[in-house]
């Protein structure tokens, strides 16, 4: 018997990554999946991989910058199961971009997915748990969201605008017996630095130490079972973004002088390339 046995999960973004590995590690505890994203062929490998497995899932294209693609997905997953308990907004992409520099399109496309695609899943989830006064709401932010850096402060933007509406409405539907969680995941090593790189024209690498998709994965799952306010997969960060809130100078300097040596690492190993 899995530990989340009959529990029916919907997760955006679940083609690649972390949504994908979240996918895995909650089939694998017995929920059965609905799964969203634009790319079919990819979303189809995953519904195959899960059903090899025996699990139950099913696959939606959904592009989650449409609220009307959003509730098709919600209305699969009752037609397929009747019920949601648990909802991950995980969907997303990054941005390498200076605050000046980004365009009128490039911040409403990054709004538009990340925020209100986010904002959509949220608005779904609560109207169909409400009436059964149980469920789980889990938005995937990132560690960005309590501290944003250098050329990445429209991505850090959304990060933080729906770290909000999760502190909201965690107490908004607390005495209605439903959670909602953040996660706030590191450096993964997914296809979001090369999608974001396509967006960006420009190569940027990940900050610090780099987390696989399949431990953020797992990590999702352990918070799906024991529901808690944040998840921080990388402990030492969630105590690093404290400190830098509370001294914002220091942590200035300090980031300042790490992110000039990273930068002339990256150098090096781009000129080392073949
Ligand atoms: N990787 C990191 O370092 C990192 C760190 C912190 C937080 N995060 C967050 O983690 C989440 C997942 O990212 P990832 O690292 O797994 O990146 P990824 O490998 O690029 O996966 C992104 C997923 O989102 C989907 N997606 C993108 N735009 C979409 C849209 N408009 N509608 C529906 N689905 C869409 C993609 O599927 P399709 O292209 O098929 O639609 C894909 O399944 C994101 O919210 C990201 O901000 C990532």
């Amino acid at each position: 018997m899995g530990t989340l046995n009959n529990k029916v999960a919907v997760i955006t973004g679940a083609s690649a990554g972390i949504g994908r590995a979240a996918a895995a590690s909650l089939a694998s505890r017995g929920a059965c999946l609905v799964i969203g994203a634009r790319r079919v062929d990819m979303l189809q490998s995953v519904r195959e991989e899960i059903t090899k497995q025996g699990g139950q899932c099913v696959a939606v294209q959904c592009n989650v910058g449409r609220y009307a693609d959003v509730q098709q997905l919600f209305a699969a997953a009752i037609e397929a199961f009747g019920r949601v308990d648990i909802a991950i907004a995980n969907a997303g992409f990054g941005l390498f971009s200076r605050v000046h520099e980004t365009s009128d399109q490039q911040m409403n496309e990054i709004w538009q997915v990340n925020v209100l695609g986010t904002w959509y899943v949220m608005k779904c989830a609560a109207g169909i748990m409400l009436p059964r006064k149980s469920g789980h709401i889990i938005a995937v932010s990132s560690a960005i969201a309590r501290r944003a850096l250098p050329q990445m402060g429209p991505y850090a933007m959304t990060k933080a605008a729906q770290l909000s509406l999760v502190e909201a409405q965690r107490l908004e539907l607390r005495p209605f017996g439903i959670y909602v969680s953040s996660v706030h995941p590191t450096s993964t090593a997914t296809e979001f630095f090369e999608q974001a790189g396509k967006r960006s024209g420009r190569k940027m690498g990940g900050f610090g130490t780099m987390q696989s998709a399949a431990f953020v994965g797992e990590k999702i799952a352990g918070l799906v079972e024991r529901p808690r306010p944040e998840l921080w997969p990388h402990r030492p960060t969630r105590f690093g973004v404290t400190i830098a809130a509370a001294l914002p100078s220091i942590a200035d300097r300090l980031l300042a002088r790490f992110l000039d040596r990273q930068s002339v690492k990256m150098r090096r190993s781009r000129r080392a390339e073949p």
